[in-house]
């Protein structure tokens, strides 16, 4: 087994200061964000997880969503985590972040009722997409529900050129799988039992597609 390693937020670490702004300015990203989390129907005092939470922008949002909601964000990257921490503490909510360098998450089984995620998969090889998503079914309650949002099949040829570009900045290898379709496979491949599509957006990236697992 290879040693374990990242992509960061965007492909290379001097960029990561700079996410947040590249991201609100490329795509609709509170949007995305929004139904993401308005999909999973957050009760009060659930647990929530953000796996690959980045920054926390969804974080902040789900929390001003369900103030009662337990929210907490993991990524392994230290520095995005920071920028996350300080955003955090500038907006007095109480949110958990929780970094660590690893494939393995630092949870107990069964502990999180909704999990989500946006635009991390791409960033995984299919050994490692695979590991996280047997590690998210371990930590979600069995009754518990995911919603994923990353780039999935392109929707048209339009879509496919656009996201063929993306390809050449991001990295070949792990947006392949997202292209071909199969992350929904996958994800019934790391132990979860209904992967349903509940939507599409279509980007100047490619399409972005918005998977509700349980
Ligand atoms: C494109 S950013 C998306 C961040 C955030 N979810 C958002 O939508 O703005 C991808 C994130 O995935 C994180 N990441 C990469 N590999 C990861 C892994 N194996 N486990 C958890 N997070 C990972 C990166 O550190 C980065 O913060």
């Amino acid at each position: 087994m290879k040693p374990f390693q990242y992509i960061p937020a965007l492909k290379y670490h001097f960029f990561t200061p700079i996410y947040d702004w590249f991201i609100g300015l490329t795509m609709p990203e509170v949007k995305v964000k929004t139904k993401a989390i308005e999909y999973l129907e957050i009760k009060p005092f659930e647990k929530v997880l953000d796996f690959g939470c980045g920054t926390a922008t969804a974080l902040i949002l789900a929390k001003n969503l369900v103030p009662d909601a337990e929210i907490t964000g993991f990524d392994v990257d230290e520095k995005i985590m920071k920028i996350a921490q300080n955003k955090v503490d500038k907006s007095n909510q109480k949110i958990n972040l929780v970094c660590l360098y690893s494939n393995t998450l630092p949870f107990s089984d069964n502990y999180f009722d909704k999990i989500f995620s946006t635009w991390v998969f791409h960033h995984l090889n299919s050994e490692e997409k695979l590991q996280a998503f047997k590690e998210l079914r371990r930590v979600l309650k069995p009754e518990g529900k995911m919603l994923i949002a990353d780039w999935g099949a392109p929707q048209n040829f339009l879509m496919k050129i656009l996201f063929t570009i993306l390809q050449v900045f991001d990295n070949f290898e792990t947006t392949a799988h997202n292209k071909k379709g199969l992350l929904p496979n996958t994800m019934l491949n790391g132990g979860f039992e209904t992967v349903e599509e509940i939507g599409f957006q279509n980007t100047i990236m490619g399409t972005l597609r918005y998977w509700k697992v349980s």
